[in-house]
């Protein structure tokens, strides 16, 4: 028997700068998806108690797209990447929401490499994951989500500049809860929506280079309008990163609300990827005492709010929400 457990991720700052070798900062979570199988045999086979029907897949798994149900996706682009032998027989678990925004998909990728006998560092495990993903939904997703669930650190964020893929972890400070609160809209990311927004800053690194590297000034002379604004997102985000870093290290919760709140309307106003039910949600937040800040986290399009909370902050019973603690990365766990 083989157990492997995979986290969620919530990223606190840095949204939709992965693709284009910006920063992030997002943290591994204590909810997590557990595969808990037997080896052998020429297939993966799984069941998980909330989806109706079985995923099976054979190891010779050409299309990891065409398979289903929808969930078995996700094990085939992990099965269509690894080539393992043998197979497994077992079950998943999850203590995550399937679909709420919390990378649910990529810790299913990297416990189920795992307990398939996947050896390499984290990094190689993240980038396994990352192309399982993107066979899996054809969503040409960053790298933040795996490598996030894979190089987790107990008590503390990780600021990844995803150009050198180089791991930071930030501590969080004593007395600052992180709160996820969910939306309760869904919408799948295998849109044409996040690769819209992809291609649009390719369009402004082929005028500009590296948006890693360009300056506003340089932004605004960007003739197209929507470019421009999608460019103008990355560049301030990346600072945003910058800022939150330094304002976590010294606890500075204005600069922390600051931050938070001028990442949400630039998510809003120029990556144009949130929804007026988001937006009301992290309004209704930041007005609650003892709320230090929120902003939509993800992809967007729906999901859930991240807020950073003094300790023990109380949040109305109405909201669906998680208390989330920075937790390690995936990892094999002891059999029982
Ligand atoms: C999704 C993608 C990530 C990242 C975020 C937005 O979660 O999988 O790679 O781009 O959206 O920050």
């Amino acid at each position: 028997m083989v157990r492997a457990w995979a986290p969620g991720r919530v990223n606190l700052i840095g949204e939709h700068t992965d693709h284009t070798g910006g920063l992030v900062l997002p943290m591994a979570i204590d909810l997590g998806t557990t595969v808990t199988a037997t080896p052998g045999g020429d297939q993966v086979e799984l069941r998980s108690p909330l989806e109706p029907e079985p995923a099976i897949v054979p190891l010779d798994v050409a299309d990891p797209a065409a398979v289903s149900p929808g969930w078995a996706r996700y094990v085939a682009g992990v099965v269509a990447e690894l080539r393992p032998t043998p197979g497994l027989v077992g079950a998943v678990d999850t203590t995550l929401p399937v679909g709420a925004g919390l990378s649910s998909s990529a810790a299913l990728e990297l416990a189920v490499a795992l307990a398939l006998g996947f050896s390499g560092n984290a990094l190689a495990l993240a980038q396994l994951g990352q192309r399982a993903e993107q066979r899996a939904s054809g969503v040409p997703c960053g790298i933040m989500d795996q490598l996030a669930s894979a190089a987790g650190v107990e008590g503390h964020a990780l600021r990844i500049d995803c150009t050198t893929l180089a791991v930071t972890p930030v501590r969080l400070p004593e007395g600052i809860e992180v709160v996820v609160v969910d939306s309760g809209q869904r919408r799948e990311l295998a849109t044409s929506a996040y690769a819209e927004r992809a291609v649009a800053c390719q369009v402004a690194e082929a005028a500009l280079g590296p948006l890693r590297d360009a300056r506003i000034a340089d932004v605004d002379r960007l003739e197209d309008a929507v470019v421009r604004r999608r460019a103008r997102h990355v560049v301030t985000e990346n600072a945003r990163v910058e800022q939150v870093v330094a304002a976590l290290a010294a606890d500075d919760r204005a600069s922390l609300a600051d931050a938070l709140a001028a990442g949400h309307a630039s998510l809003r106003d120029d990556f144009e990827v949130s929804t007026p039910v988001l937006d009301a949600l992290v309004s209704r937040l930041v007005a609650l005492d003892g709320v230090v800040g929120a902003r939509l986290t993800g992809a967007g399009f729906g999901g859930c709010v991240v807020a950073l909370v003094a300790q023990g902050t109380p949040l109305p019973d109405d909201l669906a929400h998680w208390r989330v603690r920075p937790s390690a990365g995936a990892r094999l766990l002891p059999q029982r």
